[in-house]
């Protein structure tokens, strides 16, 4: 598919086939997608839950809560749900993971390439410390996921719905989130349009290029 094809396909989804399964291929797909989105310095503070199996799926219903009951028929009925966490803290340990990584994965070809890259993202990192928004900075990483993830279960001929509107502190009690270091940002349920779905036959709305977009 075209890219602006893909991005048209894609809309926010309202009802799902609850008959319609995504393959394991294409999930696999889109999580190795997910796993290679950008992030400032390569920090990947994110974790992603993948609710597939009835047994989790009926928790998760649960644990967004019945005040949000129009997103809950969307976990219900969709093939998938992720959930995308964002870690709660950057510790120097997970710097020396992330450079670890980095070693393994032959990204210092010389000497002191390895050095340089501790130092720089030292120098982001403590930024943002010292501003007292790591949190805000990391969340704004798993964003990316969600942008990315979106646009990519559209060009595998996926229908998803990001979703805020959820208990996110059920949610991150039902996964035992806060033990695990992490806390729930956002959903993505990924799955087949239901015939029904009235807002796949609505056009989209956006506001007038020229408003959003200053050509110098
Ligand atoms: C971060 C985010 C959170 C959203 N939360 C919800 C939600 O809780 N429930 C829902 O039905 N749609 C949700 N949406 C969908 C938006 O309403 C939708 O993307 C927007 O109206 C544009 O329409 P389109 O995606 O169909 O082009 C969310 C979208 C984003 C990006």
């Amino acid at each position: 598919m075209e890219l602006t094809t893909i991005s048209q396909y894609r809309y926010a989804t309202k009802a799902y086939d609850s008959n319609k399964k995504v393959p394991q291929s294409t999930l696999d797909e889109l999580l190795s997608l997910l796993r290679f989105s950008p992030s400032s310095v390569n920090s990947q503070p994110w974790h992603f839950l993948v609710i597939g199996s009835q047994e989790a799926k009926s928790r998760l219903v649960s644990a967004v809560g019945d005040a949000y009951a129009f997103n809950q028929s969307k976990v219900r009925d969709a093939s998938h749900t992720l959930v995308f966490c964002v870690k709660n803290s950057l510790t120097d340990a997970d710097l020396d993971t992330l450079l670890e990584q980095e070693d393994v994965d032959g990204r210092f070809l010389k000497p002191d390439a390895k050095a340089g890259q501790a130092k720089g993202r030292g120098y982001y990192v403590n930024l943002h410390r010292e501003a007292g928004d790591t949190a805000q900075w990391m969340e704004k990483q798993v964003y990316l996921a969600l942008g990315q993830g979106l646009l990519g279960a559209s060009a595998l001929g996926l229908d998803a719905t990001p979703i805020e509107g959820f208990d996110l502190q059920g949610v991150d009690r039902e996964f035992a989130l806060q033990e695990q270091g992490l806390r729930s940002l956002v959903l993505m349920t990924i799955g087949y349009r239901s015939e029904t779905d009235f807002n796949a036959q609505l056009p989209k709305s956006r506001l007038p290029a020229e408003s959003i977009i200053t050509r110098l």
